[in-house]
C-alpha cells in the first residue's frame, strides 16, 4: 500500500467516525513562541484542549507536517544513521475535544490497524503499553479488545520524576498533557530488540507506531497538574513508520516515498545508489525539511528558526561534498520532491521557484567557505588527534559558517571528540566583545561609570533631575559652555532612549536655578543598558556636573511617536489576521513621522489585502480600546498569549502591552492611552526588502491627515487641469485623453509617412550621378530614425542604382542611415558608406551591405560631412 493511500485511508476512516478532516497547519506555529516548529499534530489544537478556543467540531483528524530539529524534540543529529529518525515527517492524528475518551480512542485505533477493511495488520504482531496506574486503559485492551495480558505492558515513571514516563506525554515543560497508551509493531525475531519495558527495548524489533494520549491536565510551570475542563484525546502515528510496516520493510527510508528522493540524491551527487550510504538518506531527508520550511515562510538566517533551516541546508550540502559533489546540487532535488509530494501539499508546487532560488543562494554562499573550512579542519585533526578544540570549532563557525552541530557531525564520523563547551566559551567571549563594542558605538565611544538613569517617561513628560555627567563631543567634561555639542547624563529622565525600533525622544533640559541654561536634546540613546545619554547642543547659559535641571520632552513629537508605535502593534496583528500566522516581525522603525514594519511574507501584499489591513486597524482605532502595560514574569506573559520576537533576549520580567483583545505584545516602548488616540491609520507604501521579507510604511494621526490632504489637493489640481469635477470624472477625462493621444499618434504616423514620401520626391531631384550610380546625401529636419529609414527605402526604389545617405540632428546628436540599392552593393557597401560620414561627426555605426545606421555627437560637422559623400563614392568606383 502506497504512502499516499495510507494517508488517505487514515483520514477517510476517521471521517467515517464523525471526525472533521482538518488541513495541516503551518510548520511555523501560530502565535506560540514557546515552540520552534510545529512538532505534533496537536499543536494547532493546543488552545482548544485548554478550553481557550472553540471549534465548530468536537472530533478532528489531520495529517500534520512536523519538524523535529533544533528545538526541544531535536532529531537532527540522528538523521541518516538510524532507521527511523527524520527532521521532517508527517503525523497522522485523531483528536477529541471533550467528546470521546479512552474507550473509543482505543477501539478506533485497533479497528483501523487490524480490520481487513482498513490496514488489516495481523493482531499477533501488535503489543501495547499503558501508563502504570491506568487500570481503565489496561482493562479496555484486555477485556474489550482481547489483547492477551502478557502483551500489555505497564510503564511507570521510568524517566526519573513523577509523570516523567514513556507513557505520559506532554508537549513541552508546560501545557496540555496526560497518560498515554502506545501500540508497537513487532518487525520479527530476525531483528535484535526486546518488547517495551525490557532491557532490550532500545533495539529495532518492537517499534512504536501509534501514541494515543489521554489529555487530562494542564501542567503549569510549578509542576502542578491542573485538570483540563474536559478530558480529551490526542493521537499521533508517524506516516513514514506505518508505511514501512505496510510495505514490509524495516527502515523508513525503504518506503515508496523515499525511493525517488534517494535516487535523485544519488543522481545529483554522482554516486551509485545504495541503501547503505547514510549521506544519501541525510540529503533525502533534508530536502523535505528545507523545502517545507521555506514553503511555510522560513528563510535562512543567523538566528532563530532561520538558523535551524540554515543548519539543515548546510548539513545536506556537507554530505553532498562528502560524496564528492563539490558543485551546486541540493536545489535540483526540489523538482523531485514536488513530483512526489506536491499533490498532497500544494504549497510546495506553488512556491517551487522560491524554494529553489533560496536553496541555490544558500549553496552558493556556503560553497565559498566549505572547502577552506574542510582544509582547516583536516589540518587541525592531522596526526591522529582525538579531540577538536573549542577555538577551532569557533573559527569554523565564525569564519567559515560551519554550524557547530555540523562540525560535531564530522567529528563523530571520524571518532573525534568535539569540545563543544570550549566552543560555548569562545562564543560567549565574542558576544561580550560585541556587546561592549555596540554600547560604545551608540554614543560615539562614551565611557561612563556611575549611577543608572531612572526612567519615568511612561507616566510623565517632565521631571527634575541632577546632571551626573557631561561630554563635549565624546570627551568627559565638568561643564558645557554655550554652543557646545555633547551629551548630558541625568539621574532621572523622561526621555525615551532609542530601542525596540522606537526612535529616541527630543526635547530640552533647562537649569532650574541660577543662570538660564538651555540644552536642546536632539536624540536620546543608551550609553549603557540603563544609562541614558541626551545628545544635543547647549543653546544658552552654562551647564555643570551636579546642576539641578528640569528635563522636558517635546510632547508633540512624543505623542506622534506613540501613535505610530501603537499603530505598529495593530498593524502586526492585522497582518496576521489577513495574511496568516506566518507573518513574523523582521524589523521595525518608529519615529514621529511614520512607522516602518518589515515582516516575513513571500509575495507582494495585494491592494485588496492592504485595504483590508487598513480597514481592520482603523476599526480597532475607532473601537477605542484601553491600552494597558503590565509588568510580569516572561513565562506568564507568553502564557497570556503575548507575541514575542523569536530569538530576542528578554529579561525575566517583561512589559506586556495589550490593546483590547486585538493585540498583546512584549514591548518597552511608549504608547497611546487608548487606541482612539491614534486617530487615523494610513498605509503609504508596500515593498520588498529581501527575499521573503516585505515592508509596510504607514502614518497616523496628524501625519495621516496631512497625507490625505496632500492626496486630495493632488486630485483637485489634476481635476482643475483636466477641467473635471473631482472623482469619477477625472478618470473619464484621463481615459478620453488617452484615446485622443492614441488617435493622434496614428494620425502622426500617417502624416510622417506622407511627409517622408514628399521629402523623398523633392530630395530625389538633388541626386548627382557618379559613374552610373546616383548619389544622394541630405539632411531631413525633424525626422526620427524611423522616418529616415522610411524615406531611405523610398529613395532607394526611385533612384536605383544608387547610394544614399540621410541624416537628422536633435539634442546635440546626429542620426544617420545609408542605403545602397541591390544592384550596386557589389561596388559600394552601405556599412562603409555610413561609417565614412559617421567618423566625421564623432560617431560609428554599421549594418548590412544595403542598409546601415550610425550615430554621432558633432552635429556642427554634419553639413560638411554630407557634402563629401559624392567624392567618397567617386573615389571608390
Ligand atoms: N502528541 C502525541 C505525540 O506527539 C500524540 O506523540
Amino acid at each position: 500500500m502506497k504512502t499516499s493511500e495510507i494517508r488517505q485511508k487514515f483520514l477517510d476512516f476517521f471521517a467515517s467516525k464523525g471526525h472533521q478532516v482538518v488541513a495541516s497547519s503551518s510548520l511555523v506555529p501560530g502565535n506560540d513562541p514557546t515552540l520552534l516548529f510545529t512538532n505534533a499534530g496537536m499543536n494547532q489544537f493546543k488552545d482548544v484542549f485548554l478550553g481557550f478556543d472553540k471549534r465548530p467540531y468536537k472530533r478532528a483528524t489531520t495529517s500534520q507536517k512536523c519538524v523535529r530539529a533544533g528545538g526541544k524534540h531535536n532529531d537532527l543529529e540522528n538523521v541518516g544513521y538510524t532507521a527511523r529518525h527524520h527532521t521532517f515527517f508527517e503525523m497522522l492524528g485523531n483528536f477529541s475535544f471533550g467528546d470521546y475518551f479512552k474507550r473509543d480512542a482505543i477501539h478506533f485505533a485497533w479497528e483501523f490497524l487490524t480490520s481487513p477493511a482498513w490496514l488489516g495488520l495481523p493482531k499477533d504482531k501488535l503489543m501495547v503499553t499503558v501508563y502504570a496506574s491506568d487500570d481503565e486503559a489496561f482493562d479496555i485492551w484486555a477485556a474489550e479488545i482481547g489483547v492477551p495480558v502478557e502483551r500489555i505492558v505497564r510503564i511507570g515513571d521510568n524517566k526519573g520524576a513523577p509523570y516523567a514516563s514513556d507513557n505520559f506525554w506532554q508537549m513541552g515543560d508546560t501545557g496540555p498533557c496526560g497518560p498515554c497508551t502506545e501500540i508497537f509493531y513487532d518487525h520479527g525475531d530476525h531483528i535484535w530488540g526486546g518488547p517495551p519495558g525490557s532491557p532490550e527495548e532500545d533495539g529495532d524489533r518492537f517499534i512504536e507506531i501509534w501514541n494515543c494520549v489521554f489529555m487530562q491536565f494542564n501542567r503549569d510551570e510549578s509542576g502542578t497538574m491542573n485538570p483540563l475542563p474536559k478530558p480529551s484525546v490526542d493521537t499521533g502515528m508517524g506516516l513514514e513508520r506505518i508505511s514501512a510496516v505496510m510495505q514490509h520493510v524495516h527502515a523508513n527510508y525503504e518506503i515508496d516515498l523515499f525511493a525517488s528522493l534517494l535516487r535523485a540524491a544519488a543522481r545529483e551527487t554522482g554516486v551509485e545508489f545504495g541503501m547503505d550510504i547514510p549521506s544519501l538518506k541525510v540529503i533525502a531527508d533534508h530536502i523535505r525539511a528545507c523545502s517545507f520550511l521555506i514553503a511555510d515562510g522560513v528563510m535562512p538566517s543567523n538566528d532563530g528558526r532561520g538558523y535551524v533551516l540554515r543548519r539543515i541546508i548546510r548539513r545536506a550540502i556537507r554530505h553532498g561534498y562528502k560524496l564528492g559533489q563539490k558543485g551546486l546540487f541540493f536545489y535540483r532535488l526540489v523538482a523531485d520532491l514536488v513530483a512526489e509530494m506536491g499533490d498532497a501539499f500544494p504549497e510546495l508546487r506553488a512556491r517551487q521557484t522560491l524554494i529553489e532560488d533560496t536553496l541555490r543562494q544558500e549553496e552558493q554562499r556556503f560553497a565559498e567557505t566549505l572547502e577552506h573550512g574542510m582544509a582547516l579542519l583536516d589540518e587541525a585533526l592531522a596526526g591522529g588527534k582525538t579531540r577538536l578544540d573549542g577555538a577551532t570549532l569557533f573559527k569554523l563557525y565564525d569564519t567559515f559558517g560551519f554550524p557547530v552541530d555540523l562540525t560535531a557531525d564530522i567529528c563523530r564520523e571520524r571518532e573525534v571528540e568535539a569540545d563543544v563547551d570550549g566552543f560555548e566559551r569562545e562564543m560567549n567571549a565574542q558576544r561580550e566583545r560585541a556587546r561592549a563594542a555596540s554600547s560604545f558605538k551608540m554614543t560615539g565611544n562614551v565611557e561612563y561609570s556611575g549611577e543608572d538613569t531612572v526612567f519615568h517617561g511612561y507616566e510623565r513628560t517632565s521631571i527634575d533631575a541632577k546632571v551626573l555627567a557631561l561630554y563635549k563631543g565624546s570627551e568627559p567634561v565638568q561643564s558645557l559652555a554655550r554652543g557646545d555639542e555633547g551629551i548630558v547624563v541625568l539621574d532621572h529622565s523622561v526621555f525615551y532612549a532609542e530601542g525596540g525600533g522606537q526612535a529616541g525622544d527630543i526635547g530640552e533640559i533647562s537649569a532650574s536655578a541660577g543662570i538660564d541654561a538651555l540644552f536642546d536634546v536632539v536624540d536620546t540613546q543608551k550609553i549603557q543598558a540603563a544609562v541614558f545619554g541626551h545628545k544635543g547642543r547647549l543653546a544658552q547659559g552654562a551647564l555643570k556636573v551636579g546642576d539641578s535641571v528640569a528635563a522636558t520632552i517635546d510632547l508633540h513629537r512624543r505623542q506622534a511617536s506613540a501613535r505610530n508605535h501603537s499603530a505598529t502593534h495593530l498593524l502586526h496583528a492585522a497582518l496576521r489576521h489577513v495574511l496568516g500566522n506566518h507573518v513574523a516581525q523582521k524589523g521595525s522603525l518608529v519615529n514621529a513621522e511614520r512607522t516602518r514594519f518589515d515582516f516575513a511574507h513571500d509575495e507582494a501584499v495585494t491592494a485588496g489585502q492592504l485595504a483590508e489591513i487598513e480597514r481592520m486597524v482603523n476599526h480597532v482605532v475607532a473601537a477605542n480600546y484601553d491600552v494597558s502595560a503590565t509588568l510580569m514574569p516572561y513565562d506568564d506573559a507568553i502564557r497570556s498569549g503575548a507575541m514575542a520576537l523569536f530569538g530576542e533576549k528578554y529579561g525575566d520580567e517583561v512589559r506586556v502591552l495589550r490593546m483590547g483583545d486585538f493585540s498583546t505584545e512584549l514591548c518597552g516602548g511608549t504608547h497611546v492611552r487608548r487606541t482612539g488616540d491614534i486617530g487615523l491609520f494610513k498605509i503609504v507604501a508596500e515593498s520588498g526588502v529581501a527575499a521573503g521579507v516585505r515592508r509596510i510604511e504607514a502614518v497616523t494621526g496628524e501625519g495621516a491627515i496631512a497625507r490625505i490632504q496632500a492626496q486630495d489637493a493632488l486630485l483637485r489640481q489634476a481635476a482643475e487641469l483636466l477641467k473635471a469635477q473631482q472623482g469619477d470624472e477625472v478618470l473619464a477625462r484621463i481615459q478620453g485623453l488617452q484615446d485622443t493621444v492614441k488617435s493622434l499618434d496614428k494620425e502622426l504616423a500617417r502624416l510622417k509617412g506622407q511627409l517622408a514620401s514628399h521629402a523623398g520626391d523633392s530630395l530625389a531631384e538633388s541626386a548627382v550621378e557618379v559613374s552610373g550610380i546616383r548619389v544622394l546625401a541630405a539632411e531631413i529636419d525633424g525626422a526620427d530614425a524611423g522616418a529616415l529609414r522610411e524615406t531611405l527605402d523610398k529613395l532607394k526604389d526611385k533612384l536605383q542604382p544608387c547610394a544614399v545617405v540621410l541624416a537628422s540632428r536633435a539634442g546635440g546628436k546626429v542620426s544617420l542611415v545609408a542605403g545602397v540599392s541591390a544592384d550596386a552593393t557589389s561596388r559600394i557597401k552601405a556599412g562603409e558608406l555610413v561609417n565614412s560620414v559617421a567618423q566625421q561627426v564623432g560617431g560609428k555605426g554599421g549594418g548590412r551591405a544595403d542598409m546601415a545606421q550610425a550615430g554621432g555627437t558633432q552635429p556642427e560637422n554634419l553639413t560638411q560631412a554630407l557634402a563629401g559623400v559624392a567624392a567618397w563614392v567617386a573615389a571608390r568606383l
